[in-house]
């Protein structure tokens, strides 16, 4: 059936009791089975089985004898698992059944003795939880460590200065440093948001039995303190049928991708030759394989594209779990597919868009600086100018407008403007409006908290980092 050595064949297939006389129809147990996906949650079911078969022992379910050629034979097949020679067939239906059954080849009749005071129902909800806790961990990690390659361009950024957009329309220059933190902030809530999805996936339901508890004095406690687990369920209908943890964790998920694909689709532009705001090295970029001229931005398009897919496996968890009646159902087989590639997803993208940020781009602040130089985007503070000077700021707004209408009409920017011309449009002009509407000043006096200016970007910049270590 299962395994290392050779099955024997002179057993029954199937694995259920004998009330079966019949064999599954070929093309059913193909559709019925899981071993396909679900030997990826098979160290999560082999550390599941160990803490089983401890707890057994101490309640003195099993003897401690037995209990140790299970956790040893558990041990085998974890090193046959790992040296690729633990080789599951279809006939096995799952991971569960298949370690069973090969721990039986290894254990003899002892091995039939782990499934005692335990069901695949709460044997597959543990395993689960087992491995979603893994996967959070490291995409928290993955996630600084995308935090800590925005950090690194906005440390070299603070007083590079970008258009600054509302409707994709330029609206305030703003620093570079501050535009790249926004994006930082937002993996700092996925990152707390993912440990707050653990706590309720670190939550045991191993011994809820299939659906009601068992009669054999098990202790829950104890195997979920073998396991790391911080609490056990508390009724056992919900824990064999509890997949709350995976839709939190898959809307947790698509929100990184959607936070991954906002910061994609900037990059994208910025690498247009209309923006020409930075340049993607040849780390990150592909070629057309007609256009000699082009670069494409492969990355943050692909990152792009593949949010969709996280999102369809959060819709299809919910509907998986919609209408389902207390307490285990097949249907939950369905939950298992979607996690892994939507982990399989988020980490791959954000190591993606780790790199590309690392070396995959480089800002041009030549080209920035043209930028925020050749546009109305000082407008704004000449309004402010004039309010300071005691012009009531909605008047000042109305006359700026004005001046905005009549400069593009000449052709010419606010800066080109002499003196005599702003003095002509409102008395309380002076040669300081010069000054006040210079990029750099209209970004550095933004300095309302979590506002643009430099030294609020410096502090945010420090607290970015104080988190990262
Ligand atoms: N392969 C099953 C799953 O993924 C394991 C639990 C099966 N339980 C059962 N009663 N058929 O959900």
């Amino acid at each position: 059936m299962s395994g290392a050595s050779t099955p024997s064949n002179d057993q029954p297939q199937q694995t259920w009791s004998q009330r079966f006389e019949g064999s599954l129809h070929p093309a059913i147990e193909v559709f019925n089975a899981s071993i396909g996906f679900d030997i990826q949650l098979i160290e999560y079911d082999l550390t599941g089985s160990q803490a089983h078969a401890k707890m057994l022992a101490k309640q003195g379910i099993i003897s401690e004898s037995e209990a140790t050629q299970l956790v040893d034979g558990l041990a085998q097949i974890r090193a046959e698992h790992r040296a690729g020679t633990f080789h599951p067939t279809i006939a096995d239906e799952d991971v569960h059944f298949a370690v069973e059954n090969r721990l039986t080849e290894i254990c003899g009749a002892i091995g039939k003795k782990l499934h005692t005071g335990r069901s695949r129902n709460d044997q597959v909800g543990t395993d689960t939880r087992l491995y979603l806790r893994d996967q959070i961990g490291q995409i928290r990690v993955a996630l600084r460590a995308y935090q800590a390659a925005l950090v690194s361009h906005a440390e070299q950024h603070v007083e590079t200065l970008i258009p600054g957009y509302t409707h994709l329309q330029r609206a305030q220059p703003i620093s570079l440093a501050h535009h790249l933190l926004a994006y930082t902030e937002m993996a700092e809530r996925d990152w707390q948001r993912l440990g707050d999805v653990l706590k309720r996936v670190n939550i045991s339901p191993l011994g809820a039995g299939a659906l009601a508890g068992t009669t054999f004095p098990i202790d829950r406690h104890y195997s979920a303190e073998l396991l790391g687990f911080e609490d056990v369920y508390r009724n056992s209908l919900d824990a064999v049928s509890d997949r709350d943890f995976a839709v939190e964790f898959l809307a947790a998920a698509s929100l990184i991708m959607a936070h991954l694909s906002r910061i994609s689709e900037e990059v994208i532009f910025w690498a247009s030759q209309e923006f020409s705001f930075v340049k993607l090295t040849d780390a990150c970029a592909t070629g057309s394989s007609i256009m000699p001229q082009k670069k494409n931005p492969d990355v943050p398009e692909l990152v792009r594209g593949k949010v969709g897919r996280v999102y369809g496996h959060l819709q299809a968890m919910l509907t998986v779990i919609k209408g389902l009646p207390l307490a285990y159902n097949k249907d939950f087989q369905e939950d298992k597919e979607g996690l892994f590639d939507a982990v399989k997803t988020v980490n791959a993208c954000l190591e993606a868009m780790t790199i590309l940020f690392n070396e995959g781009l480089e800002f041009k602040p030549q080209r920035l600086a043209e930028a925020v130089a050749e546009d109305f985007s000082n407008a704004t503070d000449v309004a402010d100018y004039l309010a300071t000077k005691g012009v009531p700021f909605r008047e000042a707004y109305n006359l700026v407008g004005k001046v905005v209408r009549t400069s593009l009409a000449a052709n010419k920017l606010l800066k080109d403007l002499t003196i005599e011309e702003w003095q002509a449009l409102h008395p309380a002009f002076e040669p300081d409006i010069y000054e006040a509407i210079a990029p750099r000043q209209v970004v550095a006096a933004r300095n309302s908290f979590g506002g643009t200016g430099f030294e609020q970007v410096r502090e945010a910049l420090q607290i970015v980092k104080s988190r990262l270590n």
